[in-house]
């Protein structure tokens, strides 16, 4: 990733620029690389070997996220990285071996050679693009029934506004910029606007895995949670429901209902897409381990 944030100068000097690695960021994908090794390569420690050589543009910050087998983010490194031209790194090891001593660069696949750089310098950016990615799948799979012209639209969400509101259409901002819950069901917190990185009730910044959108389009929870480890409301959005002695704090959004588009709605699954083999033939990736439990206060889910 190449943060792209305006560094208060130049022609953008005026648009809001960093304010937080977990959601704020401005980032375009320089690409995705395959870490896993067909046949169970593993490095010179017995481990996995998930070593990669890559072209990485030079005096660029850049920073990596790490995808799970469905491409969706694990974690983000919070700190910047950077080359000069020609500069040649391998000692992530240094920081991330901690006390330990790291793998041997030489012993991994990319240390011998044995896999083909990518080359992120000299391609184009993978980035997604809500008029030209997002908003065709609303319009073939959702709005037949997540409508302004259905009387009732489900879970009262509309994915068909197009009225221009800050010159970005209505069903952009109740995925991007809704933390002020002005659509759809609100949370049930005291002050009925959505918390942290929560950019709208769909969407919470850099983690699609506890996205409420990704939930529905999946089919399933993706965060590791289950639905009984928080408090949810019986009746959404209405905090006198949640569960006798639950604190409206700790309340969290459940997978409930069925996948997205519904499967007895005639609608083709968006599960094809999913599997389709753009991500260069991914061999069998561990699921992501469950998270450990947090305190509630410490990890709000709402
Ligand atoms: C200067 C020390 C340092 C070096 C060198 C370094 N990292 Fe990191 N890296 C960090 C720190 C610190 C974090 C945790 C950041 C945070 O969560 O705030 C991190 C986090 C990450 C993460 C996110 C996963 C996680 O466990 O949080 C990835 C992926 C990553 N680094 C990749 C790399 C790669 C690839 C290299 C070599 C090109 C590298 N790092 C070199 C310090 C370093
Ligand atoms: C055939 C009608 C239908 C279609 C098509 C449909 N939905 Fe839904 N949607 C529903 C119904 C009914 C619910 C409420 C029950 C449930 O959650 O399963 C719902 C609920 C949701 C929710 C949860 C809303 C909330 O606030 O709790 C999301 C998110 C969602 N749909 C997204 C989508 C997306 C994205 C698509 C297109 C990929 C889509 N839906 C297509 C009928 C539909």
């Amino acid at each position: 990733m190449e943060g792209v944030a305006h560094r208060s100068y130049g022609p953008r000097a005026s648009e809001p620029g960093f304010r937080a690695h977990t959601g704020f960021e401005r980032l375009r994908v320089l690409g995705e690389i395959l870490l896993r090794k067909p046949g169970g390569a593993v490095d010179g420690d017995g481990n996995p070997d998930t070593s990669f050589l890559a072209r990485i543009p030079a005096d660029t910050p850049s920073t990596f996220k790490t995808l799970d087998q469905d491409g969706l983010v694990l974690n983000t490194a919070q700190t910047w990285h950077q080359l000069r031209p020609g500069e040649v790194r391998t000692d992530c090891g240094g920081c991330h071996g901690h006390s330990q001593r790291p793998a041997d660069f030489a012993s991994t696949a990319a240390g011998r050679g044995a896999v083909a750089p990518v080359d992120l310098a000299n391609r184009a950016v993978l980035d997604v693009e809500y008029y030209r990615d997002i908003k065709p799948i609303l319009q073939r799979s959702c709005v037949t029934c997540h409508s302004a012209k259905s009387g009732t639209p489900p879970a009262r969400l509309i994915w068909d506004d197009t009225a221009l509101i800050d010159g970005f259409e209505g069903a952009w901002h109740r995925l991007a910029n809704d933390q002020q819950a002005r659509w759809g069901i609100k949370p049930v917190i005291a002050s009925r606007t959505w918390r942290q990185t929560n950019a709208s009730r769909y969407v919470r910044m850099f983690q699609s895995r506890r996205s409420l959108l990704m939930l529905k389009i999946m089919g399933r929870r993706l965060d590791g949670w289950s639905n009984e480890d928080h408090p949810t409301e019986s009746t959404p959005g209405d905090a006198s429901t949640l569960p006798r002695g639950a604190s409206a704090n700790d309340a969290d959004l459940d997978f409930t209902g069925t996948i997205m588009p519904p499967p007895d709605s005639g609608l083709p699954a968006l599960s094809a897409e999913k599997n389709a083999p753009s991500r260069g033939g991914s061999t069998s990736v561990a699921r992501s381990p469950r998270p450990t439990r947090r305190s509630p206060a410490g990890m709000p889910t709402s």
